[in-house]
């Protein structure tokens, strides 16, 4: 027999899905998910065309390294494609504690735990945590993962207005002292570029006895001593109790981390739910982020040529008088104020051979619509001249 659902109940939510004015929209201007018929470093091929990427997350351009290839490649020889199970029952190998150990020695912290998202990661860096009758308090633009992990966690929350020190005070003072607090960050914001207040919001922190966690996706291979992160990069490591973060961004691979205390990671072992019942992370992913990592420290050659990129693109952006929303990193947003203002915007640069990523909002506050640019130690010469072209036409046509 062949089930058929004529006459039965109206199944409201498959309704919903075909129904959805967000999906139509989506599907309608096509700007999201766009898919990559090739790569080879910042040269990408789409619908036919050759591109240069423009909005990777691959700050040192690492993806590419043959080091970082070869080592993915050996990890499938030696471990096979999966561990096929959970850290907390069968999934857990020494390539495992190879990587967390390297991590936590660079990060200068007691010890870490990697899991198979930089999502999952920093989502339970809260939600392990914080317990329902604590509070925590959170930067109002910090990621989506942070907030999923709030609300996991069941405290309450409030919101202190972005990367501002005075408000945190003022909402520190509102919450009763008895409380256990989480106080919860970015490192650097992905979206505005921005680099978090850290030693401020430590003072505050240590002041009224706050667990202070940062997410530190966007700071780790950018900033501080030779890429240890923004919290290294304001010397104050000794303030934050856990650093969370991403392997698929400098570290070239896919998977995320939390490094802390030996006590809070054992903690984190115990308590968070995407530990236990989520597989580990596999083998090639891992060796790639262990190889990036050595790479970082043996060749300061990419930060550097991450940085002095950076500088030239910025510059590029000022000569034409677009707004960057103050980017102090290689994430620099184009701001353009409304999502029509972004499309057109987007499809210029599209147009001319340059990828980027539009967000408008409730992705962004209202008024602030932008197409999201990251540069790589990877651009060469040659693409930063497209890039210009692009950027030039993109402007004039405003
Ligand atoms: C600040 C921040 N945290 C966490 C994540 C999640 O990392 P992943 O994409 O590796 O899962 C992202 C991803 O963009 C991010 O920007």
């Amino acid at each position: 027999m062949i089930f058929s659902r004529a006459n039965k109940t109206r199944n409201l939510i498959a309704g919903r899905c075909e129904s959805d004015s967000m999906t139509r929209f989506r599907l309608k201007y096509a700007p999201w998910y766009r898919s990559i018929e090739a790569q080879r470093g910042t040269h990408i091929r789409v619908d036919g065309r050759d591109m240069i990427m423009l909005s990777s997350n691959d700050y040192l351009g690492l993806s590419f390294h043959p080091r970082v290839i070869e080592a993915g490649k050996r990890a499938l020889d030696v471990w096979g494609t999966s561990p096929t199970g959970a850290r907390s029952s069968n999934g857990s190998r020494g390539y495992h504690e190879e990587l967390e150990s390297a991590l936590a020695e660079f990060l200068g912290m007691e010890a870490c735990h990697v899991s198979s998202a930089g999502y999952l990661s920093c989502l339970s860096g809260v939600a392990a945590f914080a317990t329902k009758g604590d509070c925590v308090i959170a930067d109002k633009n910090v990621h989506s993962c942070l907030w999923d992990g709030i609300r996991l966690s069941m405290a309450s929350v409030e919101r202190f207005s972005h990367n501002s020190p005075e408000d945190l005070r003022t909402v520190l003072q509102a919450v009763p002292r008895e409380t256990a607090k989480l106080l919860v960050f970015e490192g650097v914001y992905s979206m505005e570029g921005h680099i978090a207040r850290v030693p401020e919001f430590i003072e505050l922190a240590a002041e009224s006895g706050c667990f202070v966690v940062v997410d530190d996706a966007h700071g780790f291979g950018v900033l501080g001593r030779g890429g240890r992160g923004t919290v290294d990069h304001f010397n104050a490591t000794g303030g934050v109790d856990l650093i969370v973060g991403s392997l698929s961004k400098s570290l070239a691979s896919t998977g995320g981390f939390v490094a802390g205390s030996r006590a809070s990671i054992e903690y984190l072992r115990t308590h968070s739910k995407q530990t236990i019942f989520s597989a580990a992370l596999s083998p090639a992913p891992a060796a790639i982020a262990l190889e990036a990592l050595r790479v970082l420290q043996e060749e300061p050659v990419h930060h550097e040529r991450l940085w002095a990129n950076t500088r030239r693109y910025t510059d590029l952006l000022k000569s034409l008088k677009l707004d960057t929303w103050e980017s102090e990193t290689p994430a620099v947003p184009i701001v353009l104020g409304s999502k029509e203002h972004a499309y057109r915007f987007w499809t210029h640069l599209l147009e001319k051979g340059v990828f980027t990523v539009m967000s408008i909002a409730p992705a962004v506050p209202v008024g602030k619509d932008l197409v999201r640019t990251a540069i790589s130690a990877m651009h060469t010469d040659e693409d930063f001249e497209r890039i210009a072209e692009a950027m030039t036409y993109a402007a004039r046509r405003l």
